[in-house]
């Protein structure tokens, strides 16, 4: 058992398993560089969506998110106990749109494939899609609605898990960057910005699409995750104007929030760590955003971003022990970190607490690509 535990960046991961750590009764200290939850995880749109985002190739993913979603009711409750701020966990619900014959052709492939992994989905008309919600455009072919997709606010969760972590007993540096990390089997330990060297039992990397820059890796360990870029604009809700449920057209998803905002996104481009918020990417998603939802042509645009999502090789999460002794990494999320924080935070926390991997991590084991790589036979 961990008598006390080292965590790089404070993300919602970070801060999600830091969270669960302290929980357990287990010291817990994260160094984050600049303010808890201001990187990729504030900059999501806080969808909650398996059965919408479900890929053809990606069953077993599929799983381990739907079992994620599934644990999200208990952790925002137990999020918002202890920090008494609202996460706005909301169930109304996802509608998926087709906005021509082509998009309706693919959704159509979409939900059979639905069907036959057996999610709870439903194949509506245009027509009964506008009864669900009236604004979507009255031209739509056709609409897929999965109730079971449910969505958070990302930037309330994140408030919400720094004041959790801090209020059950977790040491939080911000302003502190680490530089490097230390493996070593007893006491691993990293070394901030200033110089300074601080041992745990463990330490855990969720430091997002950063963790690879890390000093202390080795090629071997080195996290395999690239930054891609999406860009996103945030409007206000304004009356008669409204929208319940999050809807997701063939080029944009549009997600409203309790507050009023409502986030449209995104791009996805492969752009390495630029962050610069252009026309194109702009235009896109208001072409897009206004094929399945016109009314938004009339709303105020209040802030414009773009966000880097930490993938991995797969797409999939590197969880668990990597071959560095000591440090066990938690990052790759790529896009769905905040449907995947519950998951990840308890069953990070169970490992380090307990050093047992359970069978939820073990698909995710960081060390799959170089397993994979040394059980190739050589020519
Ligand atoms: P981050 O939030 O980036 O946290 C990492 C932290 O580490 C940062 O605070 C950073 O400052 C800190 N750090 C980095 N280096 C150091 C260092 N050397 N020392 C100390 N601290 C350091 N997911 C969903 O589930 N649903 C969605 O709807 C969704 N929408 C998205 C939309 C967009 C546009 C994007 C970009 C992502 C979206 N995602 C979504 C994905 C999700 O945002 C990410 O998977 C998740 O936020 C990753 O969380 P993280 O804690 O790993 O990373
Ligand atoms: N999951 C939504 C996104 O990554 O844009």
């Amino acid at each position: 058992m961990s008598e006390q535990v080292i965590i790089v960046g404070g993300g919602v991961i970070g801060l999600g398993i830091g969270f669960e750590l302290v929980r357990r009764g287990t010291p817990t200290t994260i160094f984050e560089r600049d303010r808890a939850g201001r990187a990729t995880s504030y900059q999501a749109a806080g969808m909650l969506a398996p059965d919408a985002e479900i890929e053809f190739e990606e069953l077993e993913l599929y799983d381990f998110n739907r079992e994620s979603l599934r644990r999200w009711p208990d952790f925002a409750e137990r999020v918002e106990a202890a920090s008494g701020k609202s996460v706005d966990y909301r169930d109304e619900g996802t509608l998926i749109v087709a906005d021509d014959r082509d998009a309706a052709e693919a959704l159509g492939r979409l939900y059979d494939f639905q069907q036959e992994q057996g999610l709870n989905v439903e194949w509506l008309t245009g027509e009964e899609a506008r009864e669900i919600e009236p604004f979507v455009a009255p031209r739509l072919s056709a609409a897929v609605y999965a109730p079971s997709d449910h969505q958070v606010d990302n930037r309330r969760l994140v408030d919400a898990l720094r004041t959790a972590f801090r209020t059950d007993g977790g040491t939080l540096h911000e302003d502190t960057p680490v530089e490097a990390v230390v493996p070593d089997a007893n006491t691993p330990a990293v070394r901030t910005a200033g110089g300074e060297r601080v041992t745990g039992d463990r330490v855990v990397v969720a430091a997002g699409v950063w963790s690879r820059d890390l000093d202390g890796w080795t090629p071997d360990t080195t996290p395999p995750v690239r930054p891609v870029k999406g860009q996103m604009i945030q409007m206000r809700r304004k009356r008669p104007f409204d929208l319940q449920h999050v809807v997701r057209g063939p080029e944009a998803y549009l997600a409203p929030k309790s507050d009023g905002r409502i986030v449209m996104g995104a791009t996805s481009e492969e752009m390495g760590f630029d962050t610069t918020v252009t026309a194109g990417g702009l235009y896109d998603l208001l072409e897009g955003g206004w094929e399945v939802v016109p009314g938004i042509r009339d709303l105020p645009v209040d802030e414009t971003w773009a966000g880097l999502r930490p993938a991995s090789r797969d797409h999939a999460p590197l969880l668990g022990r990597t071959s560095a002794p000591g440090l066990v990494m938690a990052t790759g999320h790529y896009r769905h970190g905040i449907l995947l924080t519950p998951i990840t935070a308890e069953e990070i926390a169970r490992l380090v607490h307990t050093g047992e991997t359970s069978d939820w991590l073990r698909p995710f084991s960081p060390q799959r690509f170089s397993e994979a790589k040394s059980s190739t036979p050589s020519a």
